[in-house]
């Protein structure tokens, strides 16, 4: 493998309608804290309310709130109600086990949350597989603006030679990457 100057994807910034809202959602139920929080213009260039959240120490923020106080937000028509807004499809949140996710899956009814698609397995490999891509267990529910966003555990991970391994660490040998 071949040395790659970018090391991966690291924060979402999220624009919310109400970040209040937003922020008791991804507190309670996402489970992230807040770093800081800033108004608009405190820094000129930057003329919006902004949340750093993070999940651990890691770093200083893994999830950014984002509200523009000059921007009219409406409600969603009703197409977007079911597929979200434009340009945007979904987030996925990982889970660290599979107790984990159950437990989110829990959650989502103390909290009274709708789960909008799934429980799932995402593979055609698995027995109880959708014929979907990546092996991992999800479900799906919308934040309070109507972002879709993934709760998964166990994502395949991929072999030195392209093939998926689940997340028992048993080789897929059928399920190859496209590009090595
Ligand atoms: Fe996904």
């Amino acid at each position: 493998m071949s040395i790659q100057s970018i090391s991966g994807l690291h924060h979402i910034a999220l624009e919310v309608s109400d970040l209040e809202r937003s922020a008791k959602f991804y507190r309670e139920f996402i489970g992230l804290k807040i770093t800081e929080r800033h108004e608009e213009n405190e820094v000129p260039a930057i003329p919006v309310k902004l949340m750093f959240m993070r999940f651990g120490q890691k770093s200083h923020h893994d999830f950014v709130l984002v509200h523009n106080p000059n921007k009219k937000y409406r409600a969603p028509t009703e197409e977007e109600a079911s597929n979200g807004p434009p340009g945007f499809h979904h987030i996925a949140f990982e889970c660290v086990n599979r107790d984990e996710w159950l437990k989110m899956k829990d959650k989502t009814e103390e909290l009274g949350i709708d789960i909008v698609r799934g429980p799932v397995v995402h593979s055609a490999y698995h027995p109880d597989g959708e014929g979907s891509w990546g092996e991992n267990e999800s479900f799906y529910v919308f934040d309070p603006d109507g972002h879709r966003l993934e709760i998964f555990c166990d994502m395949a991970s991929i072999d030195e030679d392209g093939t998926f391994v689940d997340f028992s660490g048993k080789r897929i040998e059928e399920a190859k990457v496209l590009e090595v």
